[in-house]
């Protein structure tokens, strides 16, 4: 089984972007963190990171056919992009919404998310652990 785990816009200065909301682990360490659990599960596990919607998009799309389930964590795009949505409903995997932050309790703006209305989960404010628990999740979804 291959997990693709996507990162959006910003994830790539983890560790040094306001660490009282999103944590001081780096995205490197949150990918450690991935694979270690993806190991331990049985998954293969693809993670990237993109700060352009459309990169995404073009990954999202290649997920068809070589990736069993995505976990996104899509950053700012969440709250506005209607193409990342498309994107995850074109291809029909099996996937994961993830936030570090629990997005309910910040601005109203990151209240509304494109992504929800496609996935099956979604995860938040759990910080860099909520990686694992979504891989774990998807341990029982594709079993
Ligand atoms: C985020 C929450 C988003 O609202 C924000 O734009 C991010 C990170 C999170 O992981 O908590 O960049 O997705």
């Amino acid at each position: 089984r291959t997990i693709l785990i996507l990162n959006g816009p910003n994830l790539n200065m983890l560790g040094v972007r306001e660490p009282g909301t999103y944590g001081s682990q780096s995205l490197a360490d949150i990918e450690a963190i991935s694979r270690e659990e993806g190991d331990r599960l049985g998954f293969a596990v693809d993670f990237r990171q993109s700060n352009h919607e459309g990169e995404l998009v073009t990954w999202i799309q290649q997920a068809h056919g070589t990736a069993d389930a995505i976990i996104i964590n899509p950053a700012a795009y969440t709250h506005t992009s209607v193409a990342i949505h498309d994107a995850l409903r074109a291809v029909a995997l099996p996937t994961i919404e993830l936030h570090l932050s629990n997005v309910h309790q910040r601005e109203d703006f990151r209240h509304r998310s494109y992504v929800s209305l496609v996935a099956y989960g979604v995860i938040c404010g759990f910080g860099a652990h909520g990686y694992r628990l979504a891989l774990q999740a998807l341990a029982d979804k594709l079993q």
